[in-house]
């Protein structure tokens, strides 16, 4: 079990795989190049304006921005539960735009793993059996699955909640499980959508306290926010409005990457 008790404020980003982020080149988990998206009507909404954004693994960043301002577009692009108008969504080295529909939610289940505001775990259903969906995909024998279901609850703290169902946890409780199930399948990317918005302010700054843990780890989690607050306490923050990115606080380039990442590769 990894510990939580630490405030975030005293944390630094980064991973085991690369403790300091200005030092060896690091692989790009996902890259934006030139990303608009319109939503049909008359006229059409630009909601998306021309976004480019490098991650690379191991970080921890928020995408911070107000109402309106483009934050579940992004999102959903990055996800790739939606696709651009125009410009270039890679995941993990995959042109997302040369998949079809089946390919790339294929994609998605591998390399992706999502947190959302309101948890969407199954009713009834206990914390390792909500855990293991995270995984169906993949095909493995049922028991190698609540393996490592387990093994991710242990990760996130709640090792000893094995069998509740959700209505037999707490608020902070459910985002862990939520988590574990983002993570269990090692996604090259966690995508975390208002994970702290159903959630009072110490219970916030414990799930805050865990990413950077998973992150210290070696996880890359993606937090998409109207919170400036929860925003300062990560790494790093890209601030979108009216569908641009206004600030990155890591400007594009200065963190080394990997440039032969940048060739096309097989999904
Ligand atoms: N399906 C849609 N059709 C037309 N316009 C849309 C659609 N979805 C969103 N928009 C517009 O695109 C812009 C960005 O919306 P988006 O939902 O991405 O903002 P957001 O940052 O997530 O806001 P919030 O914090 O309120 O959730 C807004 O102006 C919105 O009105
Ligand atoms: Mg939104």
């Amino acid at each position: 079990m990894i510990s939580v008790t630490n405030p975030p404020e005293v944390r630094t980003g980064g991973s085991h795989r690369d403790a300091d982020p200005t030092s060896s080149p690091r692989r790009t988990v996902l890259e934006l190049t030139d990303v608009v998206r319109e939503y049909p009507g008359t006229p059409p909404v630009r909601a998306i304006d021309g976004v480019s954004l490098r991650i690379l693994d191991g970080e921890l960043l928020a995408i911070v921005g107000p109402s309106g301002s483009g934050k579940s577009t992004l999102l959903n692009l990055i996800g790739t539960l939606d696709r651009p108008t125009t410009g270039r969504v890679a995941i993990d080295g995959v042109d997302t735009g040369v998949l079809s529909d089946p390919a790339l939610a294929g994609l998605r289940s591998a390399r992706l793993g999502f947190v959302f505001q309101q948890f969407h775990l199954l009713a009834g259903m206990s914390a390792v059996d909500n855990v293991a969906t995270g995984l169906l995909y993949r095909g493995e024998p049922k028991r190698a699955r609540r393996r490592r279901a387990i093994d991710a609850l242990e990760r996130v703290g709640l090792g000893h909640r094995l069998g509740h169902t959700p209505n037999t946890l707490s608020g902070g409780e459910r985002q862990r499980v939520a988590i574990a199930r983002a993570l269990v399948g090692d996604p090259a990317i966690v995508l975390a959508d208002e994970p702290t918005g159903n959630l009072d302010s110490k219970t916030s700054d414990e799930i805050v306290g865990l990413m950077h843990d998973l992150n210290a780890e070696g996880s890359t989690i993606v937090v998409i926010t109207h919170d400036r607050e929860l925003a300062s306490d990560l790494p790093r923050q890209v601030t979108v409005r009216d569908g641009s990115i206004e600030h990155d606080s890591v400007p594009p380039n200065s963190m080394p990457y990997d440039s032969t990442d940048d060739r096309q590769v097989a999904p």
